[in-house]
């Protein structure tokens, strides 16, 4: 019987080559600097197979959503600091991610070195998945590979179009692990399954519901998503962010897990301020309600409770999404209590997305989940049964079964 997987950068040859690696270093900043690296260190095998096998890295990221345009406070530098620091090697950062200076660079790069290219969002044709920007992607190498798996659900051109100009696209190593564990989930996942969805990117998330809702059997949600779905139960929000042009979709989705038997948890009560600054006057509601000139930054605490008791009955659970702004305290608490709540059962637990995992690794609390994902949007996609664009561009690979352990 013949099998297909995907190329691995195992199969490659890379000595002697340069391979454009496209990672995901969207991480989280504080102040200027990295307040979370789990996203570099998983990059660090793949980039540590290609260096030490004799290959020289050209390494691209995006970070933030920076629309097309420099924006000093996004540059990659921190991130290239810190992967020089983890690396032990020195880390070349060059000053753009195309053009004559990268290519230059590009171009000098001996055996075991690397170069950090600036953020690739600074440029409009990367989201549009510019034929001719891939194309001078691809000229900064010989080879490609694919380890930024939270950033393979984007049909972006570091991610699409430049692997239609370098032979035999492969995936990294973080990329294949991503998928395997991440297949089981989607597959096989014993129920009942609890789904606990936050964060800010409403507008992507709430189409990846609709997917969800044949698979789970109860969806958490909380973050700043909340309010576009209490806006569509007709709960009045205050100022709370709402994303107006999702707020049917999100009437939808409440419809169809009625119909469906899933229950769908909206929070109870919140936390909220008239604006998020530390130190400025926040207080409890008592029920779902917000009252104008009032924003809602956090879950409150029967909305918590609520949630852990659904967690404490699950066999399975993913979370992408802080339940509330968790960099700022006291908003941190709604998304400490789903961490320690999820911490405490016996679930296969997966979290996932650069904040979502920041906020389990500043309470510790990482080893008790059963696999920690660097992509947010990019699981959630990715158990939702969609097909993802970085993972469809990678070329395939038929064996005979059952096939060389790798
Ligand atoms: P992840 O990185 O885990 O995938 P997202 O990037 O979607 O998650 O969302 C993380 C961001 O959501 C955080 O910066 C957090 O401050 C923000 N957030 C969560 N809840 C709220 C809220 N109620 N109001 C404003 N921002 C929020
Ligand atoms: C993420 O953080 O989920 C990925 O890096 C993708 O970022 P994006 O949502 O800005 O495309
Ligand atoms: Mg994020």
């Amino acid at each position: 019987m013949m099998t297909t997987r995907k190329r691995s950068v195992r199969d490659l040859q890379v000595k002697g080559k340069r391979v454009f690696v496209r990672v995901d270093f969207n991480v989280p900043l504080s102040h200027g600097a990295v307040s979370d690296d789990t996203r570099i260190r998983s990059s660090l095998p793949t980039l540590k197979l290609i260096l030490e096998a004799g290959g020289s890295a050209v390494i691209a990221s995006h970070l933030g959503r920076p629309k097309g345009k420099p924006a000093p406070e996004l540059s990659l530098k921190p991130a290239g600091e810190r992967l020089a620091a983890l690396l032990g090697r020195k880390v070349l950062v060059a000053p753009d991610c195309v053009g004559a200076a990268a290519e230059e660079l590009a171009g000098r790069l001996g055996p075991g070195e690397a170069l950090l290219l600036e953020n690739l969002r600074f440029h409009p044709e990367e989201e549009k998945n510019d034929a001719e920007f891939g194309r001078s992607l691809a000229r900064l190498a010989d080879l490609y590979v694919n380890d930024a798996f939270g950033a393979a659900h984007r049909a972006h051109a570091s991610v699409v179009a430049v692997t239609r100009h370098l032979p035999d696209p492969a995936a990294g190593l973080l990329m294949q692990s991503e998928v395997q564990a991440l297949t089981r989930l989607r597959d096989h996942p014993e129920k009942p399954y609890v789904a606990v969805l936050g964060g800010a990117k409403a507008s992507d998330k709430i189409d990846l519901i609709h997917n969800l809702l044949t698979r789970v059997d109860a969806i958490l949600i909380g973050g700043a998503m909340a309010y576009t779905f209490l806006k569509a139960r007709g709960v009045p929000v205050g100022t709370s962010k709402i994303e107006t042009d999702r707020v049917e979709g999100a009437a939808d989705i409440i419809s169809r897990a009625m119909n469906t038997g899933v229950r769908l948890h909206l929070p109870v009560d919140h936390v909220v301020a008239q604006s998020p600054e530390p130190g400025r006057p926040h207080r409890l509601t008592d029920t779902a309600h917000i009252d104008d000139g009032w924003c809602g930054f956090d879950i409150g605490p029967r909305s918590r409770e609520a949630y852990a008791e659904e967690v404490r009955a699950a066999a399975t659970i993913f979370w992408n999404g802080p339940l509330g702004m968790c960099e700022v305290e006291p908003y941190d608490a709604g998304t400490s209590a789903m961490a320690r709540a999820i911490a405490s059962t016996r679930a296969f637990s997966v979290v996932g997305g650069g904040d979502s995992v920041a906020a389990v690794n500043r309470l510790g609390l990482a080893s008790r989940f059963s696999h920690i994902s660097t992509g947010g949007g990019a699981s959630l996609e990715f158990l939702s049964g969609v097909e993802l664009p970085g993972l469809l561009a990678l070329s395939d690979v038929t064996e005979s079964a059952p096939g060389r352990a790798r």
